[in-house]
């Protein structure tokens, strides 16, 4: 049996399929990832990007953080659409066979595919708030802002995303150290599993059939029943689901 009829088999006899994603599962939706071949953290800049991206940075420019994030996290962000790894995971969890979709990137695209269960560990661009009075504000209130967006009452807007030296969400860890340790299938895909502590969730999977899809090889790889090294949209759009 070839790799696609495996993976077609375990999906089969599966019915708690847990997917655990990073930012190769947006790529072919035009969104750049960090790490990979042409990845974001590759590119040139003034600052190293994962010091623009901490809480310290944020905090000490503020307008060169938004001239970051602007310009490379949320304009692509505004056109991209999901793509076929995307809308394979949301028909997965109409059938009833995936209950919680894993992810570290803040697109919301796997929302914007009809995912329901989707755990956001680091947060999402959609939702944003002033540091002062707490304001909640939708993503138009950064991506029309000129410079650094402020609140009616002054304050500064910061985005709800785990910057570098801010904390996961207490809720998002248990719901999904949960839904991985309950899960029958777990899948991982596009993900260099290189942050912590994203990473870690995946050792309290509990079965034996941990799947990864990666165009990269990654440390989880020796311990996978599958490892599939290709383009995530594409093998999981070749799925008869
Ligand atoms: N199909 C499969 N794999 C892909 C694809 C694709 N179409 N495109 C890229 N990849 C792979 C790359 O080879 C790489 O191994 O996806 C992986 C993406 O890894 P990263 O760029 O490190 O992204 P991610 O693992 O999500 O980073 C985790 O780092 O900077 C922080 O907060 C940021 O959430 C992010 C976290």
């Amino acid at each position: 049996m070839d790799s696609m009829q495996t993976l077609q088999q375990y999906i089969d006899q599966s019915s708690r399929i847990v997917f655990f994603g990073g930012a190769g599962v947006s790529t072919e939706s035009g969104i750049k990832d960090f790490r990979g071949v042409d990845g974001l953290y590759h590119l040139k800049y003034k600052y190293n990007p994962e010091t623009i991206l901490s809480h310290s940075f944020f905090l000490r420019h503020p307008e060169d953080f938004y001239e970051f994030y602007q310009d490379k996290i949320v304009q692509p962000t505004l056109t991209a659409q999901p793509n076929a790894a995307h809308c394979a995971l949301a028909r997965l969890e109409e059938l009833g066979k995936l209950t919680a979709v894993v992810t570290q990137n803040i697109d919301g695209l796997h929302q914007m595919a009809g995912s329901r269960n989707v755990l956001e560990l680091h947060g999402t661009i959609h939702r944003n708030y002033c540091m002062q009075c707490g304001q909640a504000y939708p993503l138009e209130a950064i991506s029309q802002a000129d410079g650094v967006p402020h609140c009616q009452c002054g304050g500064i807007i910061k985005p709800d995303v785990v910057l570098y030296e801010e904390p996961l969400n207490d809720t998002v860890i248990s719901q999904t150290i949960q839904a991985i340790s309950q899960a029958d299938l777990l899948i991982v895909g596009g993900t260099s599993l290189t942050v912590y502590p994203a990473a870690s969730f995946l050792d309290f999977y509990q079965g034996s059939r941990l799947v990864v899809i990666n165009l990269d090889i990654t440390s989880y790889d020796s311990k996978a029943a599958l490892t599939i090294n290709g383009k995530i949209g594409e093998v999981l759009g070749q799925l008869k689901l």
